[in-house]
């Protein structure tokens, strides 16, 4: 099911049969280093982290993390989208490309049309976004998309404070 679509990119929800992208993705260095170990070892894990999570937050919230594809390509490069957590008071936008996607703009183009989303299909007026103090590239990359950085916070049951950026519609 096709969510959004851009100039060279669409963003869909993902489904079970995205396991090998999925036990790829949250293994590789970049998203150990900066989002931490999801304990997916197995294709069987990778299943049950996408029902826990991403299908989950369709049914609950009716939106959620998508797989982001190339429009002439069936195969997922990254996800990007909306996360609601317990512990922030506003919705938060995720993103994650597979390394030897990076550098060519997908993740902005992506995550971009997901801001879009975020205000005027679900008509939040506010967007959060939680990140590593050392996660350079996706500081930038939050900055691009007008999310300040606003203060630290530490979410429960972890001892390393992460950078809360955001950005709000008044109108
Ligand atoms: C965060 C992450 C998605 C950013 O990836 P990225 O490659 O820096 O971001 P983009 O895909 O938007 O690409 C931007 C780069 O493409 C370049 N680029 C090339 N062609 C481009 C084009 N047509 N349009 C726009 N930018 C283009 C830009 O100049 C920029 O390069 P630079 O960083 O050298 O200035 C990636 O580092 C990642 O997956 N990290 C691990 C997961 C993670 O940390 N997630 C966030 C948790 S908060």
């Amino acid at each position: 099911m096709t969510v959004l679509a851009t100039a060279r990119l669409r963003l869909r929800r993902l489904v079970l049969d995205d396991a090998p992208f999925v036990l790829e993705l949250v293994n590789q260095p970049s998203w150990l280093a900066y989002i931490g170990d999801k304990q997916v070892h197995s294709l069987d894990d990778a299943r049950g982290y996408l029902a826990a999570g991403p299908l989950a937050s369709y049914a609950q919230h009716g939106f959620g993390l998508y797989a982001v594809e190339r429009s002439h390509v069936d195969a997922p490069i990254g996800l990007c989208g909306l996360l609601r957590r317990e512990h922030l008071e506003d919705v938060d936008i995720g993103f994650a490309l597979l390394d030897r996607y990076g550098g060519h703009g997908y993740a902005f183009e992506a995550a971009a049309a997901v801001v879009e989303h975020a205000r005027h299909a679900i008509g939040l007026d506010r967007l959060v976004a939680i990140v590593a103090p050392g996660n350079a590239r996706s500081i930038r990359l939050l900055e691009k998309l007008g999310l300040a950085f606003e203060r630290t916070i530490t979410p429960p049951g972890q001892t390393a404070p992460l950078r809360l950026h955001a950005r709000s519609w008044c109108d």
